[in-house]
């Protein structure tokens, strides 16, 4: 049985890896972070308490900020394969947390590669490491994007993801480890984060369709972004590793729309007007915004075989179902007289 070691096992990407890992009959170990609130609902369905024979999934508390543990955890694990996707993730926040952006993102995937590195070299035994790298890092640079296209990072935490991929890069040629790097594309899904531009459409619009709210506040809907669906791209991020030697591969649909786009979409679906409802607030511009992001993916598709099987629709028609039913279920709570708490619909 193969074992795996994530970080950012309770992020939206985490969740599906972890499903398609136990799909493939690994044993999968998760990194989480100590939080004073719950931090676990994506993967709740796939835990079993670890005295359950049948238990394949295992949580270890840790932290990207702290190397010590990520060692420890390394020599307790045994992993032989390592999936880095933890980070601080959001790029608007990251003007406002830039040194603790740096500190996970780069560093912390420094860390981990630095306790790899040791651990194979105690050890003999192969470790494959694969690193979430981001279309971000292309920022500036005009699309279609490639493996090719310098990288002109726009924030503090495509700064640090560019860092971290010439990190992996680096520990490649200088040691030989087996180290993938990922340019993945804005990826989505029901369980993409709240503050994410899809995702806040998509729920305050099934808000807005079921009385619960009236107004959507957004950035500009100007930018560009080639969106694909996160269970596609977890599959890419597994073949990265199964393939013969360590490369980097942008995964993307090679399909853009504006937010503005993706607003019509969702709001056509729950035959609304969205003018209505949608107004622009500058709290949400980035001081450097990344304009137009669109990945050829050839390579990907060549060597790995590897396409998307989501496309931009049948996306938002998925996001859209889901919201509209949590909106349902708030609905009948509220008229049953309780107060579901609306979490972060105006962050981000
Ligand atoms: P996400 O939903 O924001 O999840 C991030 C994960 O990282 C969470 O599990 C979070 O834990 C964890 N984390 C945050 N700070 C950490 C720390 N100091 N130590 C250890 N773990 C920490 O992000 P995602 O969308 O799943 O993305 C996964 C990875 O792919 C990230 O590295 C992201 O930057 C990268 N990426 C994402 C996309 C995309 O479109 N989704 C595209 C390209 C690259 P908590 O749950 O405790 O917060
Ligand atoms: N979040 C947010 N909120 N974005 C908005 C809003 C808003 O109210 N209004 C407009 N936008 C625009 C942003 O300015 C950006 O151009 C675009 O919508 C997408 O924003 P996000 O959904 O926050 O994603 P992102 O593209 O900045 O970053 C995501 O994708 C990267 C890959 O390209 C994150 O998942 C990153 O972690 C990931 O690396």
């Amino acid at each position: 049985m193969k074992k795996a070691l994530v970080t950012g096992i309770t992020g939206q990407d985490g969740s599906y890896l972890a499903e398609l890992l136990l799909s493939k009959d690994y044993q999968v170990h998760g990194i989480i972070r100590r939080s004073a609130s719950f931090n676990t609902d994506r993967i709740e369905h796939l835990y079993r308490d670890p005295h359950d024979p049948e238990a394949r999934l295992f949580l270890h508390y840790g932290d990207l900020t702290d190397g010590t543990c990520l060692r420890r955890l390394l020599h307790r694990v045994q992993p032989d394969e390592v999936y880095n996707l933890g980070a601080q993730s959001h790029v608007k926040i990251s003007f406002e947390q830039p040194g603790y952006t740096a500190d996970v993102d780069a560093l912390g995937t420094l860390r981990l590669l630095e306790a790899v590195h040791d651990h194979l070299s105690a050890t003999g035994k192969p470790v494959r490491f694969y690193q979430a790298g981001s279309s971000e890092m292309f920022g500036a640079s005009p699309p279609p994007q490639t493996e090719n296209t310098p990288f002109y990072p726009r924030s503090p935490y495509a700064v640090s993801k560019v860092a971290a991929h010439w990190f992996g890069v680096n520990y490649r040629e200088a040691y030989g480890m087996f180290v993938a790097n990922g340019i993945l594309f804005n990826h989505e899904s029901p369980r993409r984060g709240e503050t994410f531009v899809t995702r806040k459409i998509t729920r305050a619009a099934c808000r807005i369709k079921e009385g619960l709210q009236d107004q959507l506040f957004l950035g500009n809907l100007d930018a560009k972004r080639d969106w694909g669906f996160a269970g596609d791209y977890v599959e890419a991020m597994w073949r990265l590793l199964q393939h013969d030697t360590p490369d980097t591969f942008v995964v993307a649909t090679g399909e853009a729309h504006t937010v503005r786009e993706f607003v019509e979409a969702v709001f056509e679906k729950l035959g609304l007007d969205w003018k209505k409802s949608v107004a622009v607030d500058k709290r949400y511009f980035r001081p450097t915004e990344v304009d137009s992001l669109c990945g050829d993916a050839t390579k990907a598709r060549k060597v790995l075989g590897w396409k998307p099987q989501v496309g931009f629709d049948a996306l938002v028609t998925m996001m859209v179902d889901h919201d509209r039913e949590l909106a349902r279920q708030e609905k009948t709570l509220r008229a049953a007289g309780h107060e579901p708490t609306t979490r972060g619909s105006t962050h981000g």
